[in-house]
């Protein structure tokens, strides 16, 4: 497969064709997924997790395990020479001469390009801070092809922390991409902020609706019409039987700049037995995981909710993807992957202002600029966050 050697940082570094190779391969390797077989053996994979994770790594680490690899890892990077000061770009020059395959999470924006600029080794990114998490996209769009039938077509609605959650920003690319149609609900000061809508439309031509409640979205007229021409009788008269999954998202309380806008925001929404009376016998409730109390555990039993299995889809789509990495050597380098490797840079000079930006930390990073077209704003490289006052 084409993705061999390469890394992963967005959901841009990957084709159509890719995206589907790697959920039919993970079809192939849902077989092996309480075995063990040797399709990696010899290969160490480095997990570099510099923010909690469960789910994404865990099953990373089986699905290496399953394959055959080898697994390294620090418990706690806090015990690792990270405490020590030690910079992002020699910790993965060191770990590349470890394993074969980086994963890497880390707090702030843009790490995952970082990391990748300075290791030779492949490198996935396993989330970067409220920008990208596109292997729970590869898992997110597998659970939607696998139990609704299709991506193409399918009507999703996002609800949530639409702002800080960065596996609803990938997930909306994979879906407009494959050409869903996206409706975003998410509380007052946690809508999709601007770069990603721009993005949408720019890429895909995606112009999702925007809620701020469901009950909203349950009183539209222009989504009630449309669940009408849906063929079943029982989706005539309820907007949200228009729905074929259900993406809920928690409030990214670690990613909040105060307590205060955190208990503004928090139990401002939640999928429950209410909720579930509206959509279809067959919607899917699907969220990455972890939960706070957006999903009520009275809807756990009820076969809509995907979210278990989903999580569980993350074995094989992930032994699928690191099967598709290591399946060769070399890391390419030129025009395809990262969006912003593709892009022209940007005559600007200064440093990104965005605190979260993985250059206001590890201040070597030399800045850089794109701009996705002349009267487009300029974008940072690393976080490809706007760069207010740019042009005047
Ligand atoms: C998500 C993440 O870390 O972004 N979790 C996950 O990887 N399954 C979602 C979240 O933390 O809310």
């Amino acid at each position: 497969m084409a993705l061999a050697g390469r890394d992963v940082l967005s959901v841009f570094d990957l084709s159509d064709s890719e995206i589907r190779e790697v959920m039919d391969l993970a079809d192939q390797m849902a077989r092996h997924v309480r075995g063990k077989t040797d399709i990696c053996s010899g290969k160490v994979m480095a997990a570099l997790f510099y923010e909690p994770s469960t789910r994404t790594r865990l099953s990373f680490e089986s699905a290496m395990q399953r394959l055959g690899g080898d697994v390294i890892t620090c418990a706690d990077i806090s015990s690792s020479s990270v405490a020590k000061g030690e910079t992002l770009a020699d910790t993965v020059r060191i770990v590349e001469s470890y394993a074969d395959v980086i994963v890497m999470r880390h707090p702030l924006e843009g790490s995952a390009v970082l990391g990748a600029d300075y290791a030779r080794a492949p490198v996935v990114n396993a989330g970067d801070g409220a920008h990208e998490h596109p292997t729970q996209t590869l898992l997110d769009l597998y659970t939607l092809r696998k139990e609704h039938g299709s991506i193409e077509g399918a009507w999703v609605m996002l609800v949530g922390d639409l702002k800080y959650g960065r596996a609803a920003h990938s997930f909306a690319y994979g879906l407009a991409r494959f050409k869903a149609n996206v409706v975003c609900v998410a509380p007052q000061g946690l809508e999709m902020e601007r770069q990603t809508l721009r993005r949408l439309e720019r890429q895909y031509g995606c112009k999702p609706r925007q809620f701020n409640t469901l009950e909203q979205v349950m009183k539209d007229d222009d989504l009630l019409a449309a669940a009408a021409d849906k063929s079943a009788e029982d989706t005539k008269t309820r907007a949200m039987a228009l729905f074929d999954a259900i993406y809920v998202t928690r409030v990214q309380k670690e990613r909040f700049p105060s307590a205060e806008a955190f208990e503004k925001a928090k139990s401002s929404y939640a999928v429950d037995l209410r909720v579930l009376k509206e959509v279809r016998a067959d919607t899917l409730v699907m969220h990455p995981l972890p939960r706070v109390d957006e999903l009520d555990y009275g809807i756990d039993t009820d076969l809509r909710a995907a979210y278990f299995r989903q999580a569980a889809y993350g074995v094989p789509v992930r032994m699928a993807l690191i099967t598709a990495i290591l399946g060769g050597a070399g890391k390419p380098v030129g025009e395809e992957g990262w969006l912003g490797r593709q892009l022209p840079a940007a005559d600007w000079s200064g440093r990104c202002a965005n605190p979260n930006c993985v250059t206001a930390k590890e201040t070597y990073a030399e800045p850089r600029f794109v701009r996705e077209a002349d009267g487009e704003p300029v974008l940072c490289y690393y976080c490809e966050r706007p760069v207010e006052n740019a042009d005047g």
